[in-house]
């Protein structure tokens, strides 16, 4: 048996999904003629209570394209030095849109309002780039599945409003997010001016995201996702699998947050580890004792058939997951208990 917790990304289609994608009924998307991909774009617009959704490949090109929607060349985003859009979407800022980033030395990915505020560049001061966006993630990801707390978020979108500036959410996993604070989809429309939202993270989907707005901002949306190079044809097969989803595999993510906070107690006992970062979802992160060796670490457990990340830092990452079972949550424990 092997135990996979790198991702919450490398989960499989169930056999429910794999159903609902082969009897999906499609047509073509870039004449937005394909019913699955629309209904899926019309079920998320109404569930974050906004105008217009868009499927888009990945959640990489979802938050390019919002990035490009909100700014001019030359202008810049505000985010966390944590932010995915700054550390792993390959410099995409800077190639597609050509912008930079304003990096907010914030916690576990996190920022208030006041640090937001600070680091706007005055728009007379010319010698600057003109600030146009904040963008947050949540939860984040380097973080380590951290959810900020929506008062916070309100005070951004006063700040973002003051200073006429857009606000995007990465929400590659708000599913979890709204899971574990018990929040609404529509909480978070009415904040946010874009919001993308993986389908491919802990709702088990083999690819999808989708951008959310209001009419006037998702005008440019579709032409953007085409330069992209992601307007897809019959890509319904991958919408129902969304759909799937959003109906089967929501509600569940509370398994995966209860069984992460399981393997971090037992993680705080072991004496290699010096830290467990705070578990709020499904993301754990720890820091390894500095004499502690890391290769040797991820050795044994590989050794054991259990496959996590290095974070660098010795720092070490496991993501629960759809496809980690009950079985496994046992077995893991079990070995993790006798290192
Ligand atoms: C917070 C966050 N945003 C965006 C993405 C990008 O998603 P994709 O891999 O579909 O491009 C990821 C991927 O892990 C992520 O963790």
């Amino acid at each position: 048996m092997i135990i996979d917790l790198r991702s919450d990304t490398i989960t499989n289609p169930t056999e429910g999904m794999l159903n609902a994608m082969l009897t999906a009924e499609v047509g073509d998307d870039v004449y937005k003629e394909d019913p699955t991909v629309n209904a899926l774009e019309q079920r998320l617009a109404e569930m974050f209570g906004m105008d217009e959704a868009l499927f888009f490949p990945t959640g990489s090109m979802a938050n390019q394209a919002a990035l490009k929607l909100h700014t001019n060349p030359g202008e810049q985003v505000i985010c966390d030095k944590y932010a995915h859009i700054y550390n792993y979407e390959g410099g995409g800022a800077s190639f597609n849109s050509g912008i930079s980033c304003k990096l907010i030395d914030g916690y576990r990915g996190m920022f208030t309002a006041e640090q937001a505020e600070a680091s706007i560049n005055p728009p007379d001061f010319y010698h600057s780039p003109l600030t146009s966006l904040i963008a947050i993630e949540n939860t984040t990801n380097k973080g380590g599945g951290a959810c900020w707390d929506f008062e916070e978020l309100k005070r951004i979108r006063e700040v973002a409003n003051n200073h006429n500036l857009g606000f995007h959410l990465d929400g590659a996993r708000l599913w979890n997010a709204l899971i574990a604070k018990g929040e609404t989809p529509q909480q978070y429309g009415k904040l946010f001016d874009t919001i993308s939202v993986c389908l491919s993270k802990g709702l088990g989907c083999p690819m999808g995201s989708v951008l959310i707005g209001n009419k006037e901002l998702m005008k440019g949306a579709i032409r953007i996702r085409k330069i992209l190079g992601g307007g897809m044809r019959q890509v319904g097969f991958a919408a129902a699998a969304g759909l799937y989803a959003l109906d089967h595999h929501f509600e569940r993510l509370s398994e995966d947050h209860i069984r992460a906070k399981e393997i971090g107690h037992v993680l705080a006992d072991l004496h290699s580890i010096k830290k467990v970062e705070p578990i709020e979802t499904n993301i754990i992160i720890f820091e390894l004792h500095n004499e502690v060796d890391e290769a040797q670490f991820l050795k044994t457990l590989t050794d054991k058939q259990i496959h996590i990340i290095g974070m660098g830092s010795n720092k070490l990452r496991m993501v629960t997951h759809l496809d980690y079972t009950s079985v496994m949550h046992q077995q893991l424990l079990a070995v993790l208990r006798q290192l």
